[in-house]
């Protein structure tokens, strides 16, 4: 089993993600396209491009474009040279060259001359590496039985088209905003095509509809095979890639850089600006030091629009730039609200995207390094609104809680907790989250833990002396502080966080069975051992993840099925030694999961054959044709090898937190 296979043009590998977003591989027919990426749109005539296809590969790596052919096919010396040279050689660019059909010019225009077959065919003819199905633009005030026509008639177009293009199709996703058509358009386009083109929505980005937008997409995207790229047209604007790629958008395009550039206005991921009113030196980038802006402002016409669409371009490149790199660090949300804060109509559209939290839910990380808060409106993001609902579930029959100030986890403090709860009440944490008061044993998971919010700043927490601690900690006079409670709230942690994770039969089944032990520097649970070793070991992310020893225990106690993802068996041989799980090799996985999840690898008589953590949702597995599903973290050591290489990579986990995490947050 290995991932080095021929790859195949189309097959698209997802490589990191975040959430929704991801940075993948796809396929072409001129190469692999790193994606998200920006497809410049250039005019297919070079005499009417404001910088040439061949400058931006140049420049700035630029692997892709889009073109369209439909403009090509009606202009005659276009069509004479793309028939006898092909598309690529028009546009003087050896790169991927997406093509697009003239459903744009229908909304502009109001028709087109060319039929759908003609169109297609005309595509295949000129070479092009992505051809788009002749769709019919719907309007977002079209009324739902505009619309279903109009989807009906997409469809069968569609149809047609797959029927005789060998080639990629890219078929659009239609359906106004009407979100059982956005749906049902959204799963044909999945039946047939290689891209998903999510269209109609230029007027909603036109006139910064961005709540209407979220609605179309939230509304598709459940229905949009998780295996094939999206691409949502006309997202020109830089301020909008955060948000598009939220939505698990992989290819923009972008006509914006040149016509924002035709009206004097200069792009920026923050907003719009004139280039009028530049007067101050603001921009040292590469274009600026050779000409800086405020002198680009008083040039003629042309020369003037031709270095501001560059200008353009290289901003929103800037930015795809950044959506990648949030995607590997997990922190897109972050970048999509600080982009929002740009502008409230984009504020809007992230708003009506939170309101959809079970859109986001099921490839939300089940950890992520960071949270950081932007403002309030953070703390609605989708992490948050399911923790908020798990906990909801978890505090049902633990009693009523007590409330304790924010303090240090020192071990003295630990220690000393249990004294105002032995009748197992839940202690909570007063946390500075938005969450509000957590039970303590949670306090370490995603995202409390690294939460880092304004209150936290603005009202730290109380530096409690020990008098304070006593009073605090201590309400019944008749407790000893000095006793040492740590061993009775060591076992309280250890029963509730498997509570947490699994269910209340596996903790009370397996808590009694553990033994916790903890880092000597900072006091944070780090290891649950049984009578033979380490059974769970607790990541940097608060969760216990199982050894192999503690997927054995996990395997007897949860029901077949839950917790599981079950190996196909040509790979079986390769997982039990310990290799990771490719997604085509799975068979099913609990829905339950999510990624960074840990689950217990089984063949398809439920043997257990590793444990590892989830790289893909379970609605994923599968479906992607390539790529790791599982990563294997744990497998049965084989005989004769040191116990630690039973569990060796979550080992290094713990000591990498022995050097501490950052004091103060940078
Ligand atoms: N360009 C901008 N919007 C659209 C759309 O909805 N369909 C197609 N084919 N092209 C577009
Ligand atoms: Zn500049």
């Amino acid at each position: 089993m290995s991932s080095t296979e021929e790859t195949s043009v189309g097959e698209f590998e997802l490589l990191e993600r975040d959430g929704l977003a991801r940075l993948g591989r796809l396929e072409t027919p001129h190469g692999p396209l790193a994606t998200p990426a920006l497809l410049p749109v250039v005019h297919p005539d070079p005499e009417r491009q404001s910088c040439c296809p061949e400058e931006m590969a140049r420049r700035w790596g630029v692997r892709a474009v889009i073109t369209s052919a439909y403009i090509t096919w009606r202009t005659p010396p276009l069509r004479t040279v793309a028939e006898r040279d092909g598309i690529h050689r028009l546009l003087a660019f050896d790169g991927v060259v997406m093509t697009d059909s003239g459903a744009f010019q229908q909304h502009a225009y109001g028709s087109v001359e060319v039929g759908p077959e003609e169109i297609l065919d005309f595509q295949d003819r000129i070479g092009s590496d992505i051809a788009t199905v002749l769709d019919l633009f719907t309007e977002p005030d079209a009324t739902e039985a505009e619309a279903a026509h109009a989807l009906a008639l997409t469809v069968e177009r569609a149809e047609r088209a797959r029927a005789s293009r060998r080639g990629l199709l890219a078929v659009p996703v239609q359906g106004g905003a009407h979100p059982e058509l956005r749906a049902r358009a959204a799963a044909e386009a999945s039946r047939l095509g290689d891209i998903l083109a999510v269209g109609g929505v230029v007027p909603l980005l036109e006139r910064y509809r961005f709540r209407d937008l979220a609605q179309a997409l939230a509304a598709a995207r459940p229905n949009l095979a998780p295996e094939a790229p999206v691409h949502l047209f006309g997202t020109g604007h830089p301020m909008t890639f955060a948000f598009a790629a939220l939505f698990g958008v992989d290819l923009f395009d972008s006509s914006a850089y040149h016509k924002f550039a035709r009206r004097g206005k200069l792009l920026q991921p923050t907003g719009t600006v004139d280039l009028e009113g530049l007067r101050e030196a603001s921009c040292f980038c590469s274009l600026c030091s050779e000409h800086p802006l405020t002198e680009v402002a008083r040039w003629p016409t042309a020369p003037r629009e031709e270095q501001l669409a560059r200008h353009n371009l290289l901003v929103s490149l800037e930015e795809v730039g950044r959506v990648r790199q949030a995607i590997r660090d997990g922190t897109l949300w972050e970048l999509a609200e600080r982009r929002a804060a740009g502008h409230p109509a984009l504020q809007a559209g992230l708003l009506a995207a939170m309101a959809r939290p079970e859109v986001f839910w099921p490839t939300e990380p089940e950890a992520r390094r960071a949270f950081r808060e932007t403002g309030p409106g953070s703390r609605e993001r989708p992490a948050v609104r399911r923790f908020r609902s798990r906990l909801d579930l978890y505090r049902v029959g633990l009693g009523s809680p007590r409330t304790v100030p924010r303090m240090p986890l020192t071990p003295e403090y630990l220690a000393r907790l249990p004294a105002q709860d032995r009748d197992g009440a839940l202690i909570e944490w007063d946390t500075p989250s938005p969450i509000g008061p957590v039970p303590l044993e949670l306090t370490e998971l995603y995202p409390v833990g690294p939460y880092l919010g304004v209150d936290e700043f603005a009202s730290p927490p109380p530096r409690l002396g020990p008098q304070e601690l006593r009073r605090n900690l201590r309400p019944d006079p008749t407790l000893d502080v000095d006793r040492d409670w740590e061993p009775t709230w060591t076992s309280r942690q250890i029963e509730r966080l498997l509570r947490w994770t699994y269910d209340r039969a596996v903790a009370v089944a397996l808590a009694p069975e553990l033994r916790g032990e903890r880092s000597r520097r900072t006091g944070r649970l780090r290891r649950l051992t049984d009578g033979s070793g380490p059974a769970f070991v607790v990541g940097n992310d608060g969760l216990p993840r199982p050894t192999f020893l503690g997927g054995e225990h996990l395997h007897r106690l949860l029901p077949t099925g839950r917790g599981r993802v079950v190996v196909h068996a040509d790979a079986v041989p390769f997982v039990r030694e310990g290799r990771s799980l490719f997604s085509r090799f799975v068979v099913s996985a609990d829905p339950a999961l999510a990624p960074e999840s840990s689950a217990l690898l089984v063949d398809e008589d439920d043997h257990l054959l590793a444990v590892g953590r989830l790289q893909l949702a379970p609605l994923e597995m599968g479906r992607l044709r390539r790529g790791v599903a599982v990563r294997t973290t744990s497998h049965r050591a084989s005989p004769g090898t040191a116990p630690e290489s039973a569990g060796s990579e979550e080992l290094d986990e713990d000591d990498e937190d022995e050097q501490g995490p950052p004091v103060v947050p940078e």
